[in-house]
């Protein structure tokens, strides 16, 4: 389980200071689908990249199975990377150069474990892409990406799997086939948290946070 407590973190601009998250305590359970919602600039991706361990607060506790992620060295950092938690970017970030098969095989790379081809299709089939482990980003549509971006989370096997507007520059019919998606991903055990602006979207989660100003409001 994830457990924030009075998170806060302020960007240190020139001539001001922005304060993103102004205490924000929370907690996600164990196979959750949880939403984040709330205007443009609440906080939300601050609030996803601290989730992530990319970013770390300023103060407040971060505790995930009760253990302290504010104090984790960088090697227990990088475990946290491979094994717990998996952010699926908004760009998908998937590399230009490789295709689908190779993109789905990078984190496997990191955890020294091996796919075959067809056993890589098999997760392709259960995000809609069967026969597409050949084609590259660029031969794939907005909502292809994403799914591939899906299945390399898959395969992954993190437990925790955070999604920044996943939906953002999606159709209504792919925006909702992405959060059934993610939605499924509960079946593997996955704990999931989406970042959404938008409400039905929001409405599709079994919880729903909503930001304000840094705060959490509901
Ligand atoms: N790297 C940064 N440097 C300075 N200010 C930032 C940075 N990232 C975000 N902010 C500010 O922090 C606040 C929260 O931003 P963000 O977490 O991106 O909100 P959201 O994702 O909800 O739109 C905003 O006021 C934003 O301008
Ligand atoms: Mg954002």
């Amino acid at each position: 389980m994830i457990k924030l407590v009075d998170i806060c973190r302020t960007y240190h601009l020139k001539n001001q200071d922005v304060k993103a998250l102004d205490g924000i305590s929370l907690e996600i359970p164990d196979g959750s689908l949880t939403a984040i919602t709330g205007h443009s600039g609440c906080g939300k991706t601050t609030l996803l990249n601290i989730i992530a361990g990319y970013d770390r607060p300023d103060s407040g506790l971060y505790l995930y199975d009760g253990r302290l992620v504010n104090d984790y060295d960088e090697r227990q950092m990088t475990d946290f990377y491979r094994h717990e938690v998996s952010m699926i970017f908004q760009e998908f970030h998937l590399l230009p150069y490789l295709n689908v098969y190779e993109n789905i095989r990078l984190p496997l790379h990191y955890q020294k474990r091996r796919m075959n081809n067809k056993e890589i299709d098999a997760v392709l089939g259960q995000v809609g892409l069967r026969g597409y482990g050949r084609f590259c980003p660029h031969q794939l549509s907005g909502g292809q990406k994403q799914r591939a971006a899906l299945a390399r989370t898959l395969v992954g096997e993190v437990r925790v799997v955070l999604a920044d507007e996943p939906t953002g520059a999606l159709d209504r019919e792919n925006a909702y086939n992405i959060v059934k998606l993610l939605k499924g991903m509960k079946e593997y055990g996955m704990t999931v948290v989406l970042v959404t602006h938008d409400e039905d979207i929001a409405m599709m989660a079994d919880r729903i946070i909503t930001l304000e100003n840094g705060h959490v409001v509901s």
